[in-house]
């Protein structure tokens, strides 16, 4: 190709490149922290791929959460970072007077868990907050249970995540937290994870909900708001 032909031609590809790479930088950037906060590049196709193969840990924490909160009556359930709600879709469908508050860190999950109630007819119960669990936006003492599943290795401050469960969790209520190692969260976003609640609650009880030989693949640790604890100062 001749040089007076062959110049005009790499200056388009260029500015076309960079067009393109301006206008999906939004897109880029979305993706980026959608990874940061769900390993996964997106709400729609996490909410894919949890419903592939997430479905029996779903099931067995929506009976773990039903048999925790017994005979309580119209029980106030705080789930944090539900993502697209599958296991949101469960608890309710399971305890039916049950009163779900969902808070997550990503509008798009709770666009997906907002959906997935609507279609279940079972929106009528549940809340789905934005937030970040280091910030809740909840009083004190406010829920008979608190649950959240796959999430806290995502939080960058587990601990003042746990210590915000634990001030609106009721006195004498339970935190269920099912999570993969911390070791998962050291990479991802430099998180402690699970091991967060260590500073917050006394004794919590770590036992292995899955695990390949000696490997624990997803823990399930169980943290107890004591039932004379002290008001949050
Ligand atoms: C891996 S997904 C798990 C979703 C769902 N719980 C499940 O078991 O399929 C992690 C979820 O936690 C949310 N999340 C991450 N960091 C958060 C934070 N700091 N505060 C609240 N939610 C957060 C994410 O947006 C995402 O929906």
């Amino acid at each position: 190709m001749h040089r007076l032909v062959r110049l005009p031609l790499i200056v388009v590809v260029a500015l076309v490149g960079a067009v393109t790479a301006l206008a999906a930088r939004p897109a880029i950037e979305r993706m980026v922290r959608s990874f940061r906060t769900s390993s996964s590049p997106g709400a729609g196709f996490y909410d894919a791929a949890a419903g592939l193969f997430l479905g029996g840990y779903y099931d067995d924490i929506a009976a773990d959460c039903a048999a925790t909160l017994g005979d309580t009556g119209s029980p106030s359930v705080l789930e944090v970072g539900p993502g697209p709600g599958h296991l949101a879709e469960r608890l309710l469908t399971l305890v039916p007077d049950l009163r779900w508050t969902g808070l997550d860190i990503d509008p798009a999950m709770l666009a997906a868990t907002r959906a997935r109630l609507v279609r279940g007819g079972l929106d009528d119960r549940a809340v789905p907050v934005e937030g970040n669990v280091a910030a809740l936006p909840f009083g004190d003492a406010s829920f008979d249970l608190v649950v959240s599943s796959f999430s806290a290795h995502h939080w960058p401050d587990a601990e003042a995540g746990f210590a915000e469960i634990r001030r609106v969790l009721r006195p004498g209520a339970t935190a269920l937290v099912y999570d993969l190692p911390p070791s998962w969260g050291h990479v991802e976003t430099g998180s402690s994870g699970i091991h967060g609640a260590d500073a917050v609650f006394t004794q919590p009880l770590v036992s292995r909900m899955r695990g390949l030989g000696p490997l624990t693949i997803v823990s399930r640790v169980e943290l107890r708001r004591p039932p004379d604890a002290p008001a949050p100062a």
